[in-house]
C-alpha cells in the first residue's frame, strides 16, 4: 500500500487523492452515526489521521525522536542523501523501500548497521541503536511531511518557554552569532515548524556563504578549490569558480580539505536537549 501512494505522489495526483476524501459521500441509508464525518468538519487531528489511513502511511512518526534525529542525519547522511533526504549523490530516502518498509526502526536500524559498503553506502555499526532509531524517525517524518497533506496544520511545536529560550540563546549562541543572525527570524518562515527546522538545520540552498567547499591538493602539487557536489571515501566532485567540474579519485597523494561553514553550528546543535530546542523555537518565534 505504501508503495502505491508514493508512486501516486510522484505522478502528482496526491491532490486528487485528498480531494476524493473530501467528496466521499455517505451512501445508502446507514445509521448516520456510523458514516464517516465529512472531511471539512473534521478537527485537524482527525484530518491527519484520516489522510494517514487513506494513504496507508503506516505508523505515526515519533516527532520528539525525529527532532533528535535531524542533526544526526545532517551530520552523517545529508552530504550523500541531501538535507531533506530527497537525494543527492545517494538515492532519495523518501521513496526508498528500506524506509517505507519500516515502522519504528526495527528494520532500518539493521540496514544502517550493515550499510552497502560495496555500493557507496557506509556501515553505521558504530552508532548506538538509539541514535539510529532517531534517524529512522526523522526519515519517517520527512515522508510524512511530504505525503500527509492532512497533517499540515496539526503541528503545534510552540510548546516551549520563550523566556527560557531567550536565556539559552544569550548564554549559548552569542559566542558565534550576533543579534543580526536572529533579527526578524520569526517572520522568515511560514510556520513554526519551518522555523524550527530552519534554525536547527539552516538550509544551504542558494546561500553561497553556507556552501561546503574543498581544497584538493593533487599529487602533482596543483590545487583545485570549489564547491563540493559529491563526496565519498573514494571520490570527490568539486565545481570551481569558473563552473568547471572535477571528479577526483582519492588515491595516494591526493589531499582533501573540506570546509563546511555549518560544521561548528551542527556540532553545537548536537548538544541541545529537546527542552532547549522547544524553548529556543518559542523565543525565536517572537522575533518578528
Ligand atoms: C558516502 C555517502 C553516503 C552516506 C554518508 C550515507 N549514505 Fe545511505 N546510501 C548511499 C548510497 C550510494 C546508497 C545506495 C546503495 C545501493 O545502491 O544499494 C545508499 C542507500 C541508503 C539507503 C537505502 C536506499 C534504498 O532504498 O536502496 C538508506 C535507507 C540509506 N542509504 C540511509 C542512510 C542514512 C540514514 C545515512 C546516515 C546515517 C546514510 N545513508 C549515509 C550513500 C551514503
Ligand atoms: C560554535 C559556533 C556556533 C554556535 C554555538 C551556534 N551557531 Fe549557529 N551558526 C554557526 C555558523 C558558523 C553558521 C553559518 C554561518 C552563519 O550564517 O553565520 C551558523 C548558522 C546559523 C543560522 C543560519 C543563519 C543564516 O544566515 O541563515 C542560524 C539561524 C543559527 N546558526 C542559529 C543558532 C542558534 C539559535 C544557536 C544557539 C542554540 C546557534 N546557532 C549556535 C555557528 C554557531
Amino acid at each position: 500500500m505504501k508503495y502505491l501512494i508514493l508512486f501516486a505522489l510522484l505522478a502528482g495526483i496526491s491532490a486528487t487523492a485528498t480531494g476524493a476524501l473530501c467528496q466521499e459521500a455517505p451512501t445508502g441509508d446507514q445509521n448516520p452515526a456510523q458514516q464517516p464525518k465529512p472531511y471539512q468538519k473534521m478537527t485537524a487531528e482527525e484530518r491527519a489521521a484520516s489522510t494517514r489511513a487513506f494513504l496507508g502511511l503506516g505508523a505515526v512518526p515519533d516527532k520528539a525522536a525525529a527532532a533528535l534525529g535531524a542533526p544526526l542525519f545532517n551530520a552523517n547522511c545529508a552530504v550523500c542523501h541531501g538535507r531533506q533526504a530527497r537525494g543527492a549523490m545517494g538515492p532519495s530516502l523518501i521513496t526508498s523501500d528500506e524506509v517505507l518498509g519500516d515502522d519504528h526502526g526495527e528494520k532500518l536500524v539493521l540496514y544502517l548497521k550493515d550499510g552497502r559498503p560495496g555500493k557507496g553506502m557506509p556501515s553505521f555499526a558504530a552508532m548506538p541503536d538509539e541514535q539510529l532509531k532517531e534517524i529512522a524517525e526523522f526519515l519517517h517524518l520527512q515522508v510524512e511531511d511530504i505525503a500527509n497533506r492532512g497533517a499540515y496544520h496539526v503541528l503545534n511545536i510552540l510548546v516551549g518557554n520563550a523566556a527560557k529560550g531567550q536565556g539559552y540563546v544569550e548564554a549559548h549562541c552569542m559566542s558565534c552569532h550576533t543579534t543580526q543572525t536572529f533579527a526578524h527570524i520569526g517572520s522568515r518562515f511560514r510556520s513554526s515548524e519551518q522555523l524550527q527546522k530552519g534554525w536547527i538545520w539552516p538550509p544551504r540552498t542558494g546561500e553561497d556563504s553556507l556552501a561546503i567547499t574543498a581544497t584538493v591538493k593533487m599529487p602533482t602539487g596543483s590545487t583545485i578549490t570549489g564547491h563540493v557536489t559529491q563526496v565519498s571515501d573514494f571520490r570527490i566532485t568539486v565545481v570551481d569558480q569558473a563552473g568547471q567540474t572535477y571528479v577526483i579519485e582519492r588515491g595516494p597523494g591526493v589531499e582533501v580539505q573540506i570546509n563546511d561553514p555549518l560544521a561548528a553550528h551542527q556540532k553545537w546543535i548536537m548538544t541541545l536537549t529537546s527542552e532547549d530546542m522547544h524553548n529556543v523555537t518559542a523565543y525565536l518565534e517572537t522575533l518578528k
